[in-house]
């Protein structure tokens, strides 16, 4: 497929989209965001992926939903059609695991996506932030609403109401990335968790990313019933099957991911 805002890649069982638009640090235009939605639904139907890599380069992830298409919208036109919906629900939406690697600037709806992402993984030179108050607009792709549950009220206030953006350091203080590497190992990491991620069974990856997602939308006493049900479910898998067997024979279980 030939994209001209994006590269994809498959390296093994996992999925590599790379944001490039290097000229505007990868704002998010219709045109990235029409190619990202569409090389989202190629792994997702892709039963040899199992698990995606959603990066974009040194200097940015992503600096934001692009200003200069922005400027010309109104609000009728943004209400009737909004642009974003379907690549923001084709991100928040994805069933197989996601990992954000982030390096440099992650801003507006650029750290709204790698939010959506089931987790990131930031460089040392990784800058996040919500700055749409700058622009007189507030964020719109999840940011006034993922950002607190990550970071807590006061950080996301903050973040939000001043425009200042977050360094790495910051950011795994509070638990809005899960690692901080060095930024020219940034890639080998990501790629050898998403590997990692990607030799497990792939519907049991996904029912433990839907678990660990209904922590945010259900109370604990319906999450743990829900839990409780996935993993009796998990009982009628041929992997849970092989991987029981593999450990009682002390071999590496082989995943059917079935
Ligand atoms: N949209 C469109 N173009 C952008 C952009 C964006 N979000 N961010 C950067 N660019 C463009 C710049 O216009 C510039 O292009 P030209 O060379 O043609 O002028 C190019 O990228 C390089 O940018 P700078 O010269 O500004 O680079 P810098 O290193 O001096 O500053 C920056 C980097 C601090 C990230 C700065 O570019 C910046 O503040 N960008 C805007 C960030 C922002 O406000 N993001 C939120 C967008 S709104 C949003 O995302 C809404 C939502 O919730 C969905």
């Amino acid at each position: 497929m030939a994209y001209t805002t994006i590269q994809t890649k498959t390296e093994g069982r996992v999925g590599v989209i790379t944001l490039d638009r290097p000229k505007a640090l990868n704002a998010l235009c219709d045109a990235l965001t029409a190619e990202l939605t569409e090389a989202l639904a190629g792994f997702e139907a892709d039963d040899a992926i199992g698990c995606v890599v959603l990066t974009g380069s040194a200097k940015a992830f992503a600096a934001g939903a692009d200003i200069k298409e922005l400027q010309e919208k109104d609000f009728i036109s943004l209400y009737r059609h909004d642009p974003f919906e379907k690549t923001w629900e084709s991100v928040a939406r994805f069933r197989k695991p996601i990992i954000a690697a982030v390096s440099g600037y992650a801003l507006g709806g650029g750290c709204e996506i790698a939010m959506m992402c089931d987790f990131i993984i930031a460089s040392e030179t990784a800058r996040f932030g919500q700055p749409e108050i700058n622009l007189g607009v507030m964020p719109g792709a999840g940011g006034t609403q993922r950002l607190p549950r990550a970071v807590g009220k006061a950080k996301a206030m903050d973040m939000c109401l001043t425009g200042r953006m977050m360094g790495a350091e910051e950011a795994e203080r509070a638990g809005l990335v899960s690692r901080v590497v060095p930024v020219d190992e940034l890639m080998d990491v990501v790629m050898e968790a998403a590997q990692t991620i990607a030799s497990k069974s792939l519907p049991i990856a996904m029912m433990t990313k839907e678990a660990v997602n209904m922590a945010f939308e259900m109370g604990l006493s319906e999450g743990v019933r829900f839990e409780r049900r996935v993993f009796q479910s998990q009982f009628a898998t041929e992997d849970q099957s092989e991987g029981m067997a593999a450990f009682a024979d002390k071999r590496a279980p082989h995943f059917r991911h079935r």
